[in-house]
């Protein structure tokens, strides 16, 4: 390829990730931060054409997401050694195209190409492994999880100075420190994107939202071809395409939507969502980030998770699976949630799924990623639990009726964790998304359940991109709390900063790593020497 000299981090930033920014930042503190992100390796790879890539991984399979920077009128060309796996366009212009390898060895270092229909390489080189076939005995696998990474960015111009969702080159370090440990992969459990297109609050609750406005789409149209189409890039791009960038290109991601990712907040009524959004939902995913890949103990035909014309892709139920090591079951619930009296948050051939593999043997570590969080409560409406803010108390509360809320939604929650509890030769996990804090705890009770026998872990894995009104104690007056349904043992309370956590499965044990930077006393440069605060082993009988 016409090897173009390194990127140069500043035109780089002032090009693409830092166009919005550089305006806010006048210059300077932009130039100080983005001298100083850490990530060598990207100075030194050639993104070329390319300006974003999310790659997945299964034990034979890889699936990219790519976009670049012009629209190819021809197909481009994945190689894998000596096999080439044509693109399949995307978008209708030509911009965004995804690439399916199939057969693949496993457990295996491959080395990806990408080539333009004319022979010329479209980036440098890289690589990415398969996952080790599930009969295999890996004594290790480190897995990233964050959440709620999306939002238009905001301002920072030091400490106490900043407004909106954190900068881009900001979230760009906390993934790269997160990167710096070397995760075999990663979960970004929900909300990579905020334009909801409905106001949630307020007199006007239901109605149209100012970015819905701006963004004028045709609710009866449909979203590739038309104009729709555009208004879904202008919205969404900025929010994931500079915040990757290609930095992930050597870590499998597996990306979980939740309420934001359908255009929409958690709020009373919104889901199940409306058509439009759902059309808007699989969109976005299928532009920017991968869809699961298909794995042998996930059935084929969960509901609401599939468009035919990709073939056998989910989008909302994954499987992570590491050999014999560590199954991880991913859900969103926001797709399969009803109302009335057969209420569920995941329809029940997904329930199944998830009890049957937290109950089978074969697996060393089985732990549980669903979109929404089980441990604490925001008091918001589309959470397992019933309780509700009480503004006069400034506290949560279950004494007034939370507005169509179901009791189905919590009774599924309960023979979910009565599985996981119930498997005594391993320690139950639950690491989720959406609420805006870092936290860790055990349940010990849940309704009418005793898991003290073997409590259920839950951690709040930690937002990246959150901005000072999204945390719960400001856009609710109260922070995260247990709800009165569990006995919760917090050995971290949740905190209202950014962060991310790090899950190692070893044979004996995992080990989690909480990691925190609080934008509001700590110097952006403290990102890149982040360690964990809080540890904690769970070791297995
Ligand atoms: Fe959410």
């Amino acid at each position: 390829m016409a090897k173009r000299p390194p990127v140069d981090r500043r035109q780089f930033l002032a090009g693409s990730a830092g166009a919005m920014g550089a305006a806010f930042f006048r210059g300077a503190p932009l130039d100080a931060l983005a001298s100083q992100i850490a990530l060598p390796e990207s100075q030194v790879w050639d993104a070329g054409q390319v300006r974003h890539l999310l790659p997945t991984v299964s034990e034979s399979r890889i699936l990219l997401k790519v976009s670049f920077e012009r629209a190819l009128s021809d197909t481009p060309t994945l190689r894998i050694g000596a096999r080439s796996f044509p693109g399949r366009m995307n978008d209708t212009r030509g911009s965004f195209w995804q690439f399916s390898a199939t057969g693949l060895d496993a457990g295996t270092t491959h080395s990806l190409s990408l080539v333009a229909a004319n022979g010329s390489s479209l980036c440098e080189p890289w690589s990415l492994s398969t996952f080790p076939p599930a009969e295999a005995r890996p004594d290790r696998f480190r897995l990233l999880f964050f959440t709620c990474a999306g939002g238009p960015e905001g301002t920072y111009a030091g400490i106490g100075q900043r407004r909106g969702n954190l900068p881009t080159v900001i979230r760009n370090r906390l993934l790269r420190r997160a990167l710096s440990f070397n995760p075999d992969a990663a979960v970004a459990n929900g909300d990579h994107i905020y334009w909801d297109l409905h106001r949630w609050s307020g007199q006007l609750t239901g109605a149209l939202s100012p970015r819905a406005e701006s963004s004028n789409f045709d609710f009866a149209g449909s979203v590739f071809g038309t104009s729709n189409e555009a208004a879904l890039i202008l919205a969404a791009g900025p929010q994931i395409v500079p915040v990757y960038g290609t930095d992930f290109r050597s870590t499998p991601v597996f990306f979980l939507q939740d309420d934001h990712d359908h255009w929409e907040n958690d709020a009373a009524g919104a889901f199940p969502v409306a058509w439009f959004q759902l059309q808007l939902a699989r969109a976005t995913q299928q532009l920017y980030y991968p869809e699961f890949l298909p794995e042998a103990n996930r059935p084929m035909g969960l509901p609401w998770s599939s468009s035919s014309d990709r073939g056998d892709l989910s989008e909302s139920f994954g499987t992570i699976r590491y050999g014999n090591l560590a199954e991880v079951l991913l859900y969103d619930v926001r797709r399969t949630m009803t109302l009335g009296p057969t209420a569920v948050f995941v329809d029940s051939n997904v329930e199944e799924w998830l009890l049957s593999r937290t109950t089978s043997p074969g697996v060393r570590h089985v732990i549980h990623a669903p979109s929404n969080p089980m441990g604490w409560s925001a008091g918001k409406w589309g959470e397992w639990y019933p309780d509700i803010l009480d503004s006069d108390a400034r506290r949560l509360t279950t004494a007034v009726p939370k507005a169509f809320w179901q009791e189905g939604w919590l009774r599924q929650h309960d023979r979910l964790v009565d599985a996981m509890s119930g498997m005594r030769a391993r320690s139950p996990l639950v690491v989720s998304g959406d609420l805006h804090a870092i936290g860790a705890a055990r349940m010990h009770r849940a309704g009418t359940l005793d898991l003290a026998a073997n409590p259920v872990t839950t951690v709040l894995s930690g937002p990246v991109g959150t901005s000072p009104g999204g945390f719960p104690s400001v856009v609710r007056g109260v922070g995260s709390s247990p709800p009165s349904h569990l006995d919760l043992d917090e050995s971290v309370p949740p905190i209202e900063e950014h962060g991310f956590t790090l899950v190692d499965f070893l044979p004996d044990r995992m080990v989690l790593s909480l990691f925190r930077w609080d934008v509001k006393s700590q110097p952006v440069g403290a990102i890149d020497d982040l360690q964990p605060f809080y540890t904690t082993e769970l070791s297995t009988p």
